[in-house]
């Protein structure tokens, strides 16, 4: 993790092979820095990040936005933080940052997923929390051309997840948002903890197309977390009544 040696952070990854006790099949790719490029084929790992910073920190000279693992950021001198995960790729994995441990408002409220390093992607930042307001529910679509990572998105879906529950608060009519102070590292009983959603989409280095998009569109309906059995307790309580 050369440029970007920020703090690692206490990092749960649950996978639904791991949870179904399936052995997967072997994990060829050798690159496990999100700085470096690579192309994968299905059940193969992939590592990239997510960096954690104020809105400016991830904008270059005014108007440039470049990778946190571009040095011209500087990130590891802000106040920044940097999460690295290594789904397997093509499943659908929900990734979670316990927020006993960690605060996105204290550091920055944004966040910005990455990988790669001359094929560079990264997503669009997203408001995480600021003092008011905390989001703790993501989906992040990973899109491979040949097994290339190309692009990076926040799925959205409105907030058809949160409406009539007034616990919440729909933001910029796309995030379901809870109030910061109701956040238990805020004097409040909500466990926020961070869940990403992760979804693959276009073609892997064979030109099998990745698929788990689809799935997490199906699955929408029925309760995902409701998969993460070990997640239920701690995470999921609060998300009963929507999922
Ligand atoms: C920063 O942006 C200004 C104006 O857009 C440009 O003239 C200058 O060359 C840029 N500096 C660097 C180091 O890229
Ligand atoms: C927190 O973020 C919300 C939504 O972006 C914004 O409306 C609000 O003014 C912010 N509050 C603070 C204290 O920055
Ligand atoms: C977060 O960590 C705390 C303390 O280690 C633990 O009690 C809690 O169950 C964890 N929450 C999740 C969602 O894993
Ligand atoms: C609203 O969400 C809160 C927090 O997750 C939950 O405890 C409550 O039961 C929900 N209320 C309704 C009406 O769904």
């Amino acid at each position: 993790m050369a440029t970007t040696a920020v703090t690692l952070l206490q990092i749960l990854m649950l996978t639904t092979s791991l949870l179904a006790g399936v052995s997967s099949a072997g994990d060829h790719n050798p690159v496990y820095s999100p700085c470096s490029d690579t192309t994968v084929q299905v059940s193969d790992g992939f590592t990239f990040g997510v960096a954690f910073a104020s809105r400016d920190n991830f904008v270059y000279n005014g108007s440039l936005q470049l990778s946190p693992c571009d040095s011209r950021l500087s990130l590891s001198s802000q106040n920044a933080q940097i999460a690295v995960f290594r789904p397997k790729v093509d499943e659908i994995s929900l990734l979670t940052i316990n927020s006993s441990s960690f605060s996105p408002d204290n550091y920055g409220g944004y966040m910005v997923a990455f990988a790669g390093r001359k094929y560079a992607a990264r997503s669009p930042n997203a408001f995480v929390a600021n003092s008011t307001y905390t989001i703790t529910s993501f989906t992040l679509v990973l899109d491979f051309e040949k097994g290339r990572l190309q692009n990076l998105y926040w799925k959205r879906d409105g907030c058809t997840q949160c409406s009539g529950n007034s616990s919440f608060v729909c933001l910029n009519e796309q995030d379901c948002a809870i109030r910061t102070n109701s956040c238990k590292n805020h004097g409040g009983n909500v466990d926020c903890s961070l869940g990403i959603q992760l979804a693959f989409s276009g073609t892997d280095k064979h030109f099998s197309a990745l698929n788990s998009w689809y799935e997490v569109e199906n699955l929408r309906q029925y309760s995902l977390y409701s998969l993460y059995s070990n997640l239920k307790d701690s995470l999921t309580s609060q998300y009963n009544s929507f999922f």
